[in-house]
């Protein structure tokens, strides 16, 4: 059973180690799988392009230790510095379709802190008839 307070916990500390000096927006994930937790942030390069979103900086961290159990769930938090303030910060379609590609991520919720209290909502609510692997297979080979 996820522990949803623990997991929007995780997201928030991960807020601080975003290091995001261009945007100024710094964006915390915590992945829940296994009883574990795995904390992601957003890490920006002076090429924009190369900007690594926490979200997927937590799948990453997943792997690393070696992908175990299923994740059940994502949070994100996200804190703008140069107001301060939390701001409900939706994944972007890149994370998006990161997730999807996880193990039963057809039932992988999503969590999202807005500096008050937490929304949630289904990776498949957020992503519907997404691109995947059965997309790759040609009927010609
Ligand atoms: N960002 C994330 O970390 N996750 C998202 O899903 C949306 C955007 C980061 C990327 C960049 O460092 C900053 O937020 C502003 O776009």
């Amino acid at each position: 059973m996820v522990d949803v307070e623990a997991l929007l916990d995780a997201a928030r500390h991960q807020v601080d180690n975003s290091r995001a000096p261009y945007s100024r927006f710094h964006v915390g994930a915590a992945l829940w799988s296994d009883s574990q937790i795995f904390g992601g942030c957003n890490v920006e390069n002076a090429s924009y392009g190369l900007t690594l979103c926490a979200e997927r900086g937590a799948v990453m961290n997943w792997a690393a230790a070696g992908a175990p159990g299923t994740p059940g769930a994502i949070a994100i938090a996200a804190r703008g510095a140069d107001s301060g303030e939390w701001s409900l910060a939706m994944p972007c379609g890149a994370c998006r379709q990161v997730l999807i590609e996880l193990p039963g991520s057809s039932e992988l919720t999503v969590w999202i802190w807005d500096g008050t209290s937490s929304r949630s909502m289904s990776l498949l609510e957020l992503l519907p008839h997404a691109f995947n692997a059965a997309d790759l297979r040609s009927d010609e080979e």
